[in-house]
């Protein structure tokens, strides 16, 4: 176990995320999400907070599922649009010397060597600052974008994401031996090219010769970030995750989320107390009760409900607008994310929930708990979780832009400190020594890629 709580901002390139509506809150500052400046503050109020890292979500394709067309998600900026997250890394990192930068990237809209590349330059220009968070994505207007007829099934995303990690981890950990580059300059010599080793990768998906094309960087494989959570989901996670998101909107569903990944670790020959567990939490936090009830009820007033319909519609690929709102939410398989279907109908058997309840829940940052109160009930709950439920820190969720964020540093990271819950200064140079300990810059020797 982890001493202290990790905590991540959970963002998107984007003017919305997963709080629909959000923008037109008064002074919500969403629509500067093109605004160089606006990050650049993001980041340097993240990292006075002690923050291990900002995680960009991010998606492809447009949320075109709820009324069988794109209308209500262009109103209502429902992921779109939405500039690349990778590209706001240097001008964040410019600005902060230990904050973390996650950046979501497809394993089925992009080519491994090709990723392998771009997230190995980044953690070359951040000193090691880097975490990939591996989706398989479910967008099925992404697939059309992108060159495939249809989406994927999600047994053959998951397939390929499988083979793509493969070739990723041997272009960073076995391509460039630790010693190859010498910059010799009287013999002439950058790097040895006895220690610059092929891969040649030969799969279904990909074949890929190597070696990769950059010189190792000071993490090499990037920290690994994961959230599948259908059952094939878990396995891809306990087979690369580090840190895995996990998005369960009761205590129950986080429970037994995290006892059945334990189980999925160790089976694989992981230290099942390595892999560390982020839930999303929303904080709405006031200096007292009713201020902070206040907020709660004036940010509920600004959800959208057409808007998280259509979200949710993505999400699941079942149009929302087609069912009566008070008649429970039925299970169905989906090839869009399993998890956030069961999520509502099979990881908390005491609940069941109506479209209308789902639809008022969601608004405010999807599938992840509610927290509102004084910055001492706020910390509170965080060292509940932390303490008795077995998280190891938390994504914050934006319901305001930025105040979310300024709320949460300004006002309930103090309280945490004083009960030294969250770290005052940074143990480590790189993202994982501030994610896995200090000394632990690259892989651990029991995580699938070394074995
Ligand atoms: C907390 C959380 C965050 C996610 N973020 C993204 C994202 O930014 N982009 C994306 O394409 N998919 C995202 N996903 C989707 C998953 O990575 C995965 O592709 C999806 O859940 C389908 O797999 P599953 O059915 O195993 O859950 C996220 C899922 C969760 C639970």
């Amino acid at each position: 176990m982890t001493e202290r709580m990790h905590l991540n901002l959970f963002t998107m390139n984007s003017v919305e995320h997963v709080s629909p509506g959000r923008w037109t809150y008064p002074g919500d500052q969403s629509h500067r999400y093109t605004d160089r400046d606006y990050w650049t503050e993001v980041a340097r109020t993240a990292e006075r907070g002690g923050f291990d890292a900002v995680f960009f979500a991010d998606v492809r394709g447009i949320y075109d599922v709820y009324g069988g067309n794109r209308d209500s998600a262009i109103r209502n900026a429902i992921q779109t649009p939405a500039n690349d997250p990778q590209a706001l890394v240097p001008a964040m990192a410019e600005v902060t010397e230990h904050l973390g930068f996650a950046v979501t990237r497809s394993t089925t809209y992009t080519h491994p060597y090709q990723l392998a590349r771009e997230l190995s330059t980044l953690d070359h220009l951040t000193d090691g600052r880097i975490a990939f968070n591996i989706v398989t994505s479910y967008l099925e207007s992404a697939a059309e974008n992108l060159g495939l007829d249809e989406r994927m099934d999600r047994q053959t995303r998951y397939d390929r994401a499988d083979e793509f990690m493969d070739v990723c981890y041997a272009l960073w950990e076995d391509s460039w031996e630790e010693d190859a580059v010498v910059q010799d300059r009287e013999r002439g010599m950058y790097a040895d090219p006895e220690k610059v080793h092929a891969i040649d990768y030969e799969g279904e998906f990909f074949s890929v010769p190597g070696p990769h094309s950059c010189e190792p960087s000071p993490q090499r494989t990037p920290v690994l970030y994961q959230a599948g959570s259908s059952d094939r989901g878990r396995d891809f996670a306990a087979d690369n995750a580090e840190a895995v998101f996990v998005s369960q909107p009761t205590e129950a569903g986080t429970r037994s989320y995290i006892e059945d990944m334990r189980e999925r670790a160790a089976d694989r020959g992981r230290d099942p107390d390595s892999l560390l567990f982020f839930p999303g939490i929303v904080p709405i936090v006031g200096e007292t009760e009713k201020l902070a009830r206040e907020k709660h009820e004036s940010f509920r007033e600004h959800v959208s409900t057409e808007g998280t319909l259509t979200m949710l519609s993505g999400f699941l690929d079942m149009d929302l607008s087609q069912l009566d709102p008070d008649q429970n939410v039925e299970h169905i398989e989906t090839d869009a994310i399993q998890g956030a279907m069961n999520a509502f109908t099979k990881n908390d058997p005491d609940r069941e929930w109506t479209v209308r309840e789902v639809a008022e829940f969601s608004g405010l940052g999807s599938t992840s708990p509610v927290v509102v109160g004084t910055p001492e009930q706020v910390a509170d709950k965080l060292q509940y979780w932390f303490e008795e439920v077995g998280v190891h820190g938390f994504n914050v969720k934006e319901i305001s832009r930025p105040g979310t964020l300024n709320d949460f540093v300004n006002l309930v990271v103090p309280i945490l400190r004083e009960r030294d819950l969250v770290r005052e200064a940074y143990e480590g140079e790189t993202l994982r020594e501030n994610v896995l300990g200090a000394g632990q810059r690259r892989l651990r020797d029991d995580h699938p890629a070394k074995q």
